[in-house]
Order: structure tokens, then C-alpha cells, then sequence
């Protein structure tokens, strides 16, 4: 990867010896790599800038419960190559929507309690706060940029799909792992020449799945962005064994949907401000698949498999990167702004700019274009083999 940038096309409306102390935060589901920027933004504070560090835990419910707590370099040393968050995280709570409860009819109470995390912030005297998340934690932070809080967002998530950022920290990981439990999946699938349909995150963007289908050879990718034909599908297995491959795997992500069909809802969880937990298609695709050609077929849902474990080097690389940046930026005064990767180069742009979007695969990504060559079918169109 090429060094960082210092294209920051910033507001500068806070000179640097503002800062004083820092609060950080990790927010939303958890991934590989949240440690590394942990590490990164302490390290660098502490050491380069004097600042004082300070810890909320579980995200943005710590602040709400006033549960902060100083770090110090010791409390960041040999974290690096660990997974998940030594601070703990949280994808359910939103402080302007918090959740207290059901009425009588069962219906969720929420409350704004951004006041009360206000007064948390100015009773631990942070001058700002490194908010490290997904497009739910950059939303909840909008709040707080609008009430007067310096916010600079670290870009995270395994689903790869904030806007703004070529990549987010945890992806990579999250596609070695998946990728590693497809590779042991193509062997028992030649053993019982069945057909292997294996469910991967991502909720509605496809990139873990497209990265992982193309990194194991999936002889199927299913993404959201490209709703599929099951005629399609079954016609495409049915071509493999006639031409003697008897065994398919399908790699789907959670979010992928038949033409005109709907996404398979796991579960709702009302006291989530993004209620929706995807999950279950592999099944339904693979009961079709069975049912329409004869042929045995199983399914695996990786799950939280991989959002676990110590992050590949690269995202403990984008880890330290990232944190770096984060402390440069309010070192140099700048306020409200998420740090991204452009074309290899660490830069930042508007924290606002990520809040409430989600970026999904483009059809004309280049490695669909490139699978699509190789002979992968996208569940879209007939894909026959001219190679017989
Ligand atoms: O956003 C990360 C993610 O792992 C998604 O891929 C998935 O849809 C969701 O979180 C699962 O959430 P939970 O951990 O609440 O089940």
C-alpha cells in the first residue's frame, strides 16, 4: 500500500491545542482489526500529541451510561493481533432513538438521550471523539457533530459497504476466513458430488460474497446487487454434471434475492435502531436446487465465524493506518471527518458524507467482469460452457 496522504480537503475551524483529551469508541457489530486502530489512536495520542485518552465502553451505550474509563499505552500493548474490541461494542444502541422498553401493546418505547451523553462528554472534558464503525455509528454521530461535538470516523465493517471508502478495515478478514472454510468445503462436496450452497454476511451488499465466490473458485456467486433465476441456477449445476463435475459449490450472500422475491428476515430486533437480521436464503436456495434437479445438496451458514478471530496483516495494516490518521487529523484541528482509503492513498472526507448510505457492489465491478469470464455463473443469466 502506498503512505498516507495528507490530501485533507478539511474545515479547520479548531486550532490544534484545542485538544486535550479524547474520548474513543467502537460501535456496531464487531470485526477484525478494531483493536490495531484502538492501539493506533492511543499510542499516537499519548505519545506524539500528550493527549489523554479515554475509553467508552460498548460503543455508544458507555456514553449514554457514563461508562468511560482512561487508557493508557500499557492498556493498549499486545492487542494488535487480537480480534474483536477491548472496549466491547453495541449495533442497538442509537442515543436519539434509545431503546426503554415496550408499551402495553408490545411496541418498542424509544427516547433521545443524546443530552445525557452530552453531559458525559463534558463531564470527562473530551474535546472530541474518535467514533470507529459502519454507516449505523457514523448516522448516530451526525447527532452529535450537529450539537457541537468534533466526531472523526474510522471506517469499519466486515460488509465492506460505508461510502467514502475504497475499504473498510475487517473485510479482508472476514473473506479470508470464508474463504478458508470454502476451500475445505469443495473437498467434501467432490467426496458425495453434492451441491454445497454456503450463506456469507454482508446484509445488503455483496462484497463478501463476491470476494470470497471468486478468491475459492464458487462455481455460483449470489449477491444482492444481482437478483437470480433459479431456472438459472438449476440449469447451470445440471450442465456441470453432464459435463462430469459433480459436484457445485454456491457461495450466497445473506441479502441475495430471487428475481421479484424478497430478502429471508432471520430475525427483527426491536430494540435495534437497524431492526432487520438477514439470514436463511441458502436454505430456500438450496431446498430448490434439490427439489428441481435430484442432486443432494446442503447448506452452510458461516455466520459470526467471520467476524471472529485476529485480523489478516493487511487489516491490522489499515488498523494502524487508520488510527494514525484519526489523531493527525485532530492534531491539525480539523473536525468531522471520516478517514478513508482513495486509490491505495489514506485521506478523509466529510464524516456526514457516510451517515445513512449504504455503498453496495456496481454491476460493472471489475471482478464480476472477471468472474463472468472464468466461467462463474451470477444466478442471472444462462451461463452454458463453450469448452466441452
Ligand atoms: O454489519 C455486520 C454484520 O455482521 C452483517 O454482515 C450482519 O448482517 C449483521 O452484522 C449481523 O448482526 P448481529 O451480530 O446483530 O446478528
Amino acid at each position: 500500500m502506498a503512505s498516507t496522504s495528507t490530501n485533507s480537503t478539511t474545515s479547520c475551524d479548531s486550532s490544534a491545542g484545542d485538544i486535550k483529551r479524547i474520548g474513543i469508541l467502537t460501535g456496531g457489530g464487531d470485526c477484525p482489526g478494531l483493536n490495531a486502530v484502538i492501539r493506533a489512536v492511543t499510542k499516537t495520542a499519548i505519545m506524539n500529541h500528550g493527549y489523554e485518552v479515554f475509553g467508552i465502553e460498548d460503543g455508544f451505550l458507555g456514553l449514554v451510561q457514563n461508562r468511560i474509563t482512561q487508557l493508557t499505552g500499557d492498556s493498549v500493548s499486545n492487542i494488535l493481533t487480537v480480534g474483536g474490541t477491548i472496549l466491547g461494542s453495541s449495533n442497538k444502541c442509537d442515543p436519539l432513538h434509545y431503546y426503554t422498553g415496550t408499551d402495553d401493546d408490545g411496541k418498542p418505547i424509544h427516547k433521545d438521550v443524546t443530552d445525557r451523553c452530552l453531559d458525559h462528554i463534558h463531564h470527562h472534558h473530551l474535546d472530541a471523539l474518535v467514533v470507529i464503525g459502519g454507516d449505523g455509528t457514523m448516522s448516530v454521530s451526525k447527532a452529535f457533530v450537529e450539537k457541537g461535538i468534533n466526531c472523526i470516523g474510522v471506517p469499519k465493517t466486515i460488509d465492506n459497504d460505508l461510502v467514502g471508502t475504497d475499504i473498510t478495515f475487517g473485510f479482508q478478514t472476514a473473506v479470508e476466513t470464508a474463504s478458508w472454510c470454502i476451500d475445505r468445503i469443495h473437498t467434501t462436496a467432490a467426496s458425495h458430488h453434492r451441491v454445497m450452497v454456503v450463506e456469507v454476511m454482508g446484509r445488503n451488499a455483496g462484497w463478501i460474497a463476491l470476494h470470497t465466490g471468486v478468491a475459492t473458485g464458487s462455481d455460483v456467486i449470489l449477491i444482492p446487487e444481482i437478483p437470480f433465476d433459479y431456472d438459472v441456477i438449476c440449469g447451470f449445476v445440471q450442465d456441470r454434471q453432464r459435463r462430469g463435475k459433480r459436484s457445485s459449490i454456491i457461495c450466497i450472500a445473506e441479502g441475495a434475492t430471487p428475481k421479484g422475491g424478497q430478502q429471508v428476515v432471520r430475525e427483527l430486533d426491536p430494540s435495534s435502531p437497524d431492526p432487520v437480521r438477514l439470514g436463511g436464503i441458502g436454505k430456500v436456495v438450496a431446498d430448490t436446487i434439490e427439489e428441481c434437479t435430484g442432486i443432494e445438496t446442503r447448506t452452510t451458514v458461516l455466520g459470526h465465524i467471520i467476524r471472529g478471530g485476529t485480523p489478516v496483516h493487511n487489516d491490522r495494516l489499515l488498523g494502524t493506518r487508520y488510527g494514525y490518521h484519526a489523531v493527525r487529523l485532530l492534531s491539525e484541528g480539523k473536525r468531522n471527518r471520516l478517514v478513508v482509503m482513495r486509490n491505495h492513498s489514506v485521506t478523509d472526507v466529510s464524516i456526514l458524507d457516510a451517515a445513512n448510505k449504504q455503498r453496495i457492489v456496481p454491476l460493472d465491478d471489475a471482478l464480476i467482469e472477471s468472474a463472468r469470464a472464468v466461467g462463474t455463473c451470477f444466478g442471472d443469466i444462462p451461463c452454458c460452457r463453450k469448452d466441452r
